[in-house]
């Protein structure tokens, strides 16, 4: 099986990724690599980051490698808090504050749209690099509902579905998320090359 490296620290990512390419590829994540430093995520765009990750992995580990960039664009908001979610209430901020943040900013709000969109990007082992996207509508829920997931996943509702995110198993979350599409385009394009 071909091993492709994800350029993400992130466990609970890598996680949901083994799993969407569970038999068709060999995914190791950083820290299995033992590359522990952060890679800085200085571009303005989920695109720009992306392929930041992925060129920082690529010249260190010279594999075959891929990153995303995943944003939660509020329409209220003018799309925030978009490339700045992890950072939203601030450098240190955790999930649990920065959702405290957009439940605060979006108080009164009867439009409540959002999407996550991920953005990912692959170097192959020439050095070629190829861009995927991956996206889910749904609106952001009044209140914090589940247990499951991370980042956002509380107060996420997916148009078409009874239950937030966090309140999907893993399975489901990743029947139906903007990273495990933004992942699907990208084993597509293997497959077809
Ligand atoms: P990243 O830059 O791709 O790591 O994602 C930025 C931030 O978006 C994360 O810190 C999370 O807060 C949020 N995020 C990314 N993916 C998800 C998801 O699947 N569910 C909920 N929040 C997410």
């Amino acid at each position: 099986m071909e091993t492709l490296v994800f350029a993400t620290h992130n466990h609970h990512k890598a996680k949901e990724i083994k799993n969407v390419l569970k038999g068709k590829y060999h995914v190791v994540y950083l820290t299995e690599l033992d590359l522990y430093e952060e890679i800085p995520e200085t571009g303005d765009t989920l695109q720009e980051n992306a392929l930041i990750k992925a060129r920082y992995v690529f010249e260190k580990t010279g594999k075959a490698c891929f990153a995303d960039d995943t944003g939660l664009e509020v329409a209220a908001l003018n799309g925030a808090p978009g490339v700045y979610s992890a950072r939203y209430a601030g450098e240190k901020a955790s999930f649990e504050d920065n959702i405290n943040k957009l439940l605060l900013a979006m108080e009164g709000i009867n439009n409540r749209r959002a999407r996550f969109r991920t953005v990912m990007a692959y170097i192959d082992n020439q050095s070629n690099e190829h861009l995927f996207e991956g996206k889910v509508e749904g609106v952001i829920t009044t209140q914090k509902r589940g247990e499951q997931g991370f980042g956002y996943d509380p107060v996420f509702l997916p148009d078409g579905y009874q239950e937030n995110f966090a309140e999907m198993s893993a399975e489901e979350k990743n029947r139906i998320s903007h990273r495990a599409k933004a992942v699907q385009q990208l084993v597509k394009y293997l497959k077809s090359i």
